[in-house]
């Protein structure tokens, strides 16, 4: 099937109790054994079956089965949210005493967790511009166990060449994890592309409505079963409401994605033609330095877009506080459009020099293009943009 009819029926049928089009929600912590030896043998992992949900769950379990048939990766899980995602890639593939090579511009929260919480267990993190394969090489020794790529990269859209990595990675013996949260599996499927390992926040545009905080990991059948022995006791479960709001956000997940990007592209449209604008970032212009690897391993260019304001850092300031139908937030892939400041907000964790070397300069500004009609998203930039 397209990938439009998976996203609405994809691993999904009537309740087989109730005929209940919509999944049923197992709000419950815990599930009953037939007796003691029935609890046991479950607990044994001698017969299918429920225990507690930090373990597994019903509509948890549908959500994973769901979006590794959207991601065409055998197996998924879900967690409590995109970093306990990444957490639990990371410390199921990496020891103490090992090391991760990832790109260095990736979401300030990953950042942080890299760069500050890894090395607390023995985990040392080496950051490279994943766009020269030289560097990556470079950096990959023997303790390397795991390549981090996010593509595109939150904030600046650098694009990251998936089938490059996952060359260089498989000749050094290690999986590639690739974060698709901007691009999701209607735009970009990196498990086609030979990657091992795709990661989400489903917070963005899986649930698609900014009310649910959520994360993904999808794989081989062994990765996922060797991760979750680990993950189940880690605890970073997501809650059976939260699953379902992401179920339901996923069935309109193709037709958000075409209307970010058109609305994207039209936003970019206006962007580079006005005057107090100095760059804008978007992986659709044929200026961007990723234009040609986008349009090979993406099917369009997704709803983020970054901007550089005349005026540096306070001007970007005064555009944000200015706006009035975009929102200034944090967060992104929400219907609404949400516009932020990411060296101070985001990416706050990057020191002033490491946001340099990522290209994430003073004055940029992240938006999020949401759902709303794009001229009214115009009008509304464009008074911001003449205040300066
Ligand atoms: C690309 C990317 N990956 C991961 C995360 C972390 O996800 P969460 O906030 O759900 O933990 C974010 C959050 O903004 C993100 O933008």
């Amino acid at each position: 099937m397209h990938i439009e009819t998976d996203v609405v029926h994809g691993g999904q049928h009537p309740d087989k109790h109730t005929g209940a089009l919509s999944p049923p929600i197992y709000q419950t912590s815990t599930f009953v054994f037939r007796d003691a030896d029935h609890g046991a043998r479950l607990f044994k992992g001698e017969e299918p079956g429920h225990i507690y949900t930090r373990i597994s769950n019903p509509t948890i379990e549908l959500l994973a089965s769901k979006i590794a048939l959207l991601e065409s990766a055998q197996a998924g899980s879900v967690f409590a949210s995109g970093l306990a995602a990444i957490f639990n890639v990371v410390v199921s593939t990496v020891k103490s005493g090992e090391n991760v090579v990832s790109d260095d511009t990736i979401y300030g929260g990953t950042y942080t967790l890299f760069k500050n919480v890894l090395p607390d267990l023995g985990i040392k993190v080496t950051f490279v511009d994943a766009t020269d394969i030289d560097q990556v090489e470079a950096a990959v020794n023997e303790q390397t166990k795991l390549l981090f790529i996010e593509t595109p990269a939150n904030p600046t859209l650098k694009i990251i060449d998936i089938a490059r990595c996952v060359d260089s990675a498989h000749s050094k013996g290690i999986p590639l994890c690739v974060d698709n949260t901007f691009a999701t599996p209607y735009l970009q499927r990196p498990i086609g592309l030979g990657a091992d390992i795709v990661v989400h926040s489903a917070t963005k545009y899986f649930g698609g409505h900014g009310d649910i905080i959520g994360g993904v990991v999808v794989g081989t059948q062994d990765f996922v079963k060797n991760m979750w022995k680990r993950a189940k006791d880690i605890g970073a479960s997501l809650s059976p409401f939260n699953a379902w709001l992401i179920l339901r956000g996923l069935k309109t997940l193709a037709v958000r994605m075409d209307r970010h990007c058109s609305n994207a592209q039209k936003i970019v449209e206006f962007l580079t033609k006005h005057d107090r604008v100095e760059h804008v970032y978007y992986p659709g212009l044929e200026s961007h330095p990723g234009y040609e690897v986008a349009c090979r391993q993406m099917n369009g260019f997704g709803g983020m877009v970054g901007f550089d304001v005349k005026g540096g850092k306070e001007a970007g300031k005064a555009i944000m506080n200015s706006v009035k139908l975009c929102t200034l937030a944090v967060s992104l892939g929400d219907v609404d459009t949400l516009i932020e400041h990411p060296g101070s907000m985001t990416h706050s964790g990057y020191s002033e020099s490491e946001l340099l070397e990522s290209g994430i300069k003073p004055g940029f500004v992240r938006l999020s293009v949401g759902l709303e009609h794009p001229d009214d998203i115009i009008d509304d930039l464009d008074l911001a943009l003449r205040k300066i």
